[in-house]
């Protein structure tokens, strides 16, 4: 499973980034109002420190205008990954991008119906998003399981099921049990797959009696 980071802090990505674990990046226009930078210097900084998909969202809701911001956004370095909405003029302009070679992710996915839209317009990623169904008193990771089982239906769909808006640790075990193939995850909750009570009990313990020893394996 490749594991994604949802941020537009780039201080946080340098810092995941250091893991070696982090396989691409994923903004939104909020993630980079929060940001308070220039979004074209931004996406290029993140595109420097990650090689793998940098998704950068378009503004527009009308075709042609979508298309070429989509356009002007994919010059910015060869990993960017156009973010467009799942609208219909959205799903056009992932149609011409994708034919033009350029990757698209197709966001705000809320049902599987916009998901096998997405893929048959070419989408490289369709991202559902969980957290925001869990908002509104759905299970969004019925979505996923959905989605996961529907595009394993059709050999043809090359798209991959990115799990967006995802909130807890619970939700991206959720996601790779159900064999998605990304997880976009905020910086805090990646942190919080590392942890358990038991490592840090078990290494503390673990050191104390190496310190008994005396020995050191440096010399
Ligand atoms: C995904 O690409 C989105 O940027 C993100 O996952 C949305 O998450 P949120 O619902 O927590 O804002």
């Amino acid at each position: 499973m490749k594991f994604f980071v949802d941020t537009a802090d780039v201080n946080a990505i340098s810092d995941l980034a250091a893991t070696g674990l982090i396989d691409g990046v994923t903004t939104n226009p909020s993630l980079i109002a929060k940001s308070g930078r220039n979004f074209f210097e931004v996406i290029a900084d993140i595109c420097s420190i990650v090689p793998g998909p940098v998704s950068a969202e378009v503004a527009a809701t009308d075709h042609e205008t979508m298309l070429a911001e989509g356009r002007k956004l994919a010059t910015i370095a060869a990993n960017v990954c156009v973010k467009v909405p799942l609208t219909i003029d959205g799903l056009k302009t992932c149609k011409a991008l994708s034919d033009e070679g350029t990757k698209v992710n197709v966001t705000l996915c809320f049902s599987p119906a916009q998901a096998l839209l997405a893929a048959k317009a070419g989408a490289t990623f369709i991202s559902p998003f969980v957290g925001r169904l869990d908002d509104i008193g759905q299970d969004g990771m019925d979505l996923i399981s959905d989605t996961v089982q529907i595009y394993r239906n059709y050999e043809h769909i090359q798209t991959e099921v990115l799990v967006a808006s995802i909130r807890s640790v619970p939700h991206l075990v959720e996601s790779a049990r159900l064999g998605a193939d990304v997880a976009t995850l905020p910086p805090d909750v990646i942190k919080k797959l590392f942890n358990h009570p038991l490592t840090d009990k078990g290494l503390a313990a673990f050191l104390k009696d190496w310190e008994a020893t005396g020995q050191s394996i440096l010399g």
